[in-house]
């Protein structure tokens, strides 16, 4: 069965006493819900305090990022065995944000989803096409070549071993969102590949999510769409409102 889910990118936003606010905020409306699942991505340092506020509600934790390595002298970096420790039980991988600003290369968000797929989360792969690309008419071939290299050696035995976000990133932080039908365009595509990669039947369960510029007035739409499983939400995910006006929208 594809399961629904919607998870909240924080970027690097909140103090500790914001980030427990959101938290009880999303918490009070959400905390008992099922479908859709609901993913909390708080910067790292809020991470415990996130997991203490959500312990025994139905509400998950992940990271906004992982190292590929599990230990070792990688100043900065956190490795999946220290997420898993502190309760995060999915992290985001190649967000366009590491792509274009931190120069992250597919061979290395490979590594990632290879370290995270060995572990006991689940990886949450970003892919997506810049405002360039589309124009030149390459989204369908940056898409693939994302997810090619994204998934190269990575082994899928069902549908909940990996999430991929299509975030295309000029809808990212932009207010300009991709009508339900680009989206749902690119979403099928997307599916149709993994089903070459593993089989139609896995392809069939694996959560497809979209991400840029979800809020609730354009949720329904955009979840609505056979191909969309869910959303990963940045800017409205600050707001639990707003944030938990999505969750309805995928309920
Ligand atoms: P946005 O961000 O919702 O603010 O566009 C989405 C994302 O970066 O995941």
């Amino acid at each position: 069965m594809r399961r629904m889910i919607i998870a909240g990118n924080w970027k690097m936003h909140t103090d500790i006493e914001e980030a427990r606010k959101l938290t009880l905020g999303v918490v009070e409306k959400v905390g008992g819900k099922t479908e859709p699942a609901v993913i909390l991505c708080p910067p790292y340092p809020m991470l415990p305090a996130v997991k203490d506020i959500i312990e025994g509600t139905t509400v998950q934790l992940g990271a906004q990022n992982v190292h590929s390595e599990d230990k070792g002298a990688f100043t900065g970096e956190i490795s999946t065995d220290m997420l898993q420790s502190v309760g995060c039980n999915f992290a985001i991988i190649g967000h366009s944000e590491r792509r274009a600003i931190f120069k992250e290369t597919d061979e290395f968000i490979n590594k990632k989803v290879l370290k995270v797929n060995s572990s006991l989360m689940i990886p949450i792969l970003c892919i997506g096409e810049t405002l360039g690309e589309r124009e030149e008419g390459l989204t369908f071939q940056r898409v693939e070549q994302q997810i090619k290299d994204g998934l190269n050696e990575v082994v899928v035995t069902t549908g909940n071993d990996i999430v991929i976000a299509y975030e295309p990133v000029w809808a990212i932080g932009t207010g300009k969102t991709a009508t339900p039908e680009q989206a749902e365009e690119v979403h099928a595509y997307i599916r149709e590949l993994l089903g070459e990669i593993y089989t139609p039947e896995i392809a069939q369960d694996i959560t497809i999510q979209y991400g840029g510029s979800v809020k609730p007035s354009n949720a329904s739409e955009l979840l609505g769409q056979p191909n969309i499983d869910g959303a990963l939400v940045g800017g409205a995910s600050l707001k639990a409102e707003d944030f938990c006006g999505i969750i309805e929208a995928g309920s």
